[in-house]
């Protein structure tokens, strides 16, 4: 029996991996694909359903994305969310106009269907979130209105005998309330899922297909102590335990006792642990460099020449276990409304290594299902909470030079910091935070004596995306007692600056 699969169609809106998760939310796998799927792909029996995207064209304009007749004809339920919603109505008859104002943000939908199977459990009027300029002025023949806003007479309608489902309004958006019980409705209700994807199950598939797969052969993990290499690691040694071989390169430039950290987690696992202790070479590098651009590079070919002198040693590797998940994926480019990042992660791999194939057990998962494996096959909580690292480490961290006693001094305010975010109860809400070395050195009074010291920045800052950031707010006390802490304790610092600069213009990183 095929797993029950929601499919997402990517009309180019900002939300479409959002839905995918909400989908999942209802323990229903789903999966996100271009406008230009073949239809053949959607007539599966594992396909339950289909919901179409928004996205930020007209119907009318000649070059808009836009989908075959004949999707109706596979007789799938089909939900079509904000642009979603208009094309199935254009393509079913119905009129769409373009409005003088655009709507945007919250606002209140009336249920005028009760009865509709999508509005099942939810209340008479409900919050919602809208975005849009166009909007259906007449909905397509044989459906039937079923709910409305004060500026929009069309905020949903349906064909109940077609389970065909239009929402002017974005439900997957956290400003829609009840907006998860609507997709649950279509998912659950509508579509008939099973609703039994769990991350028990998917952990059990992928054993198998791991062993399958492998056949009994070794397989190599560039390890980097970030989330989804430690799942991959702890997934994949389970599945084929001490055929797994993964290679830590420790470039010095890890938070405060990380190394270790990740070596004593590991070291309890079934696999082979190596780990490259390279931090000399990498600071003989680094020494004299300042220019940023040309210190990520010194350390991604440091990287990659310790990576490739280990595992040289290991060529009877046939297979290679990478870290990708989904977004990666939907981000280079399996959707359309990709945005292009740079990956600038120094795990990449050497040109000169072939592998006889790829082993990437959280292909399809997002951040926090992987999150989730983790907590599942045992890692611990500092492991599978962690909060983004830059490959380079703290050598972006550092403004100008990196040397050991500037790293020294990194390690130790950022270790106060987080203890101190940590006990005002606070870590969780803050989607990154650490403290940076400013190139800066000023003068200061210790005692009776003058100093001249470094100043240290503290970072911390609020996004969903990365792309944009906000500095988080961090309790006047709170940052007192941090403050205090770090000039008291850490040597060679004798100020603290708060960076509360948002991104852009700012980025996270300083360098
Ligand atoms: P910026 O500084 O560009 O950072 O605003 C955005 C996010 O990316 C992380 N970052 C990196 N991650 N390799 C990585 O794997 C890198 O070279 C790198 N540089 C920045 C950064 O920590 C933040 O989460």
């Amino acid at each position: 029996m095929k797993q029950d699969k929601i499919v997402v169609v990517d009309f180019g809106g900002q939300y479409n991996q959002l839905i995918a998760r909400r989908v999942r939310q209802c323990h229903v796998y789903s999966e996100v694909v271009p406008y230009t799927i073949s239809l053949d792909a959607l007539r599966d029996e594992s396909v339950k359903g289909i919901i179409f995207t928004g996205g930020p064209n007209s119907v009318y304009d000649e070059k808009s994305p836009k989908i075959s007749k004949e999707i109706f004809n596979l007789h799938k339920p089909i939900l079509g969310i904000c642009y979603g919603a208009q094309l199935l109505s254009y393509l079913l008859g119905g009129h769409v106009s373009s409005a003088t104002i655009s709507e945007y943000g919250k606002t209140e939908v009336k249920v005028i269907r009760p009865e509709s199977k999508l509005f099942q459990g939810v209340s008479s009027t409900t919050e919602v979130f809208m975005s849009h300029t166009d909007y259906i002025d007449t909905i397509p023949e044989g459906f039937t209105l079923t709910s409305l806003t004060e500026n929009c007479p069309t905020g949903s309608f349906e064909c109940e005998e077609r389970k065909i489902y239009a929402t002017q309004f974005h439900p997957e958006v956290m400003h829609s309330v009840q907006g998860q019980k609507m997709l649950e409705n279509f998912v659950l209700g509508i579509c008939g899922c099973k609703g039994d994807w769990k991350c028990e199950t998917f952990i059990e598939d992928q054993i198998k297909e791991i062993r399958e797969k492998t056949n009994g052969k070794k397989v190599l993990l560039g390890l980097s102590g970030g989330v989804d290499s430690a799942v991959v690691a702890a997934l994949v040694s389970k599945a084929i335990g001490k055929n797994l071989y993964c290679v830590f390169v420790d470039h010095g430039l890890m938070r405060k006792n990380e190394g270790d950290e990740v070596e004593s987690v590991f070291s309890k696992f079934d696999l082979n642990f190596i780990r490259a202790n390279a931090q000399d070479l990498f600071f003989s590098r680094l020494q004299g460099v300042a220019e940023p651009e040309q210190k990520r590079k010194i350390i991604g070919a440091t990287f990659l020449e310790v990576f490739e002198a280990e595992t040289k040693k290991l060529s009877e590797c046939e297979f290679l276990a990478q870290g990708t998940i989904y977004p990666d994926r939907i981000e280079s480019g399996l959707g359309i409304s990709a945005k292009i990042k740079s990956h600038h992660n120094v795990g990449g791999l050497p040109k000169n290594m072939s592998f006889k194939g790829l082993v990437e057990p959280l292909r399809d998962l997002f951040k926090d299902e992987v999150r989730e494996v983790g907590r599942l096959l045992g890692l611990p909580d500092f492991i599978v909470n962690r909060q983004p690292f830059p490959g380079p480490g703290l050598g972006v961290r550092i403004i100008g030079e990196v040397t050991p006693e500037k790293v020294r001094i990194v390690q130790d305010a950022d270790y106060i910091f987080r203890q101190e975010l940590h006990r005002a109860g606070i870590d969780h809400e803050i989607s990154q935070y650490f403290a940076a070395l400013s190139n800066m050195r000023s003068v200061g009074v210790m005692g009776d004596f003058r100093t001249y010291d470094y100043a240290v920045v503290l970072r911390a800052v609020q996004t969903d995306d990365f792309m944009t950031a906000k500095p988080y707010p961090i309790p006047y006390d709170v940052l007192t007692t941090i403050v205090d802490r770090i000039v008291n304790e850490v040597k060679g610092v004798n100020r603290v600056l708060y960076d509360f600069t948002s991104k852009p213009p700012a980025t996270i990183e300083l360098e």
